[in-house]
């Protein structure tokens, strides 16, 4: 009678664990990139360039399956508005894209970028596994102020901040 009991307690007790894994294998969400992205971005870690005047910001994270495998090779393209609110359209200022490595991570270097009319504080970025469909989202810093007010702000897009400075987001990509 007791071993009985106990069984059915511990399939209860395993209800929550597989939403946890439920959890792990969503899709990242995807968002519109905007009237500013540009192909042919420089490959580069570091946006940084010598006039770089903003807030310095380290952004690091895996590329994982649905299955929550790290992807290998995933390709991500950022790109961002500058110090003051603005894309570089005629040039590749805060663009850049990068592969992950064979743990499915990356690094990014930039800077915090400025927030400009209408939009709350982001990150564009488009991620793809090899030869598979490519996501393109944006991300966000949370407990901005300003992200109570955009149209866009999703909190599931909000990168994890570490300390001011170091921040961190895993996507999930078709793979
Ligand atoms: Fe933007």
């Amino acid at each position: 009678m007791i071993l009985t009991r106990r069984r059915v307690l511990g399939a209860a007790l395993l209800l929550p664990l597989e939403g946890l894994a439920q959890t792990c294998g969503r899709v990242t969400p995807r968002q519109t990139e905007g009237p500013f992205f540009k192909t042919d971005s420089p490959r580069r870690v570091s946006l940084l360039e010598g006039s770089s005047q903003g807030a310095r910001l380290v952004l690091v994270g895996q590329v994982l399956s649905p299955q929550c495998r790290p992807v290998a090779n995933a390709l991500l393209d950022f790109w961002h508005s500058d110090e003051a609110g603005d894309y570089d359209n005629r040039g590749f200022r805060y663009r850049g894209h990068q592969y992950t490595d064979a743990q499915g991570r990356y690094r990014l270097e930039t800077i915090v970028p400025a927030q400009y009319p209408g939009r709350t504080r982001h990150i564009h970025v488009k991620a793809q596994a090899p030869g598979r469909k490519v996501l393109t989202t944006q991300l966000y810093f949370p407990n901005d102020p300003a992200n109570a007010r955009d149209f866009l702000y999703r909190p599931e897009l909000a990168m994890k901040l570490a300390k001011r400075g170091e921040g961190s987001f895993d996507f999930v990509v078709d793979a």
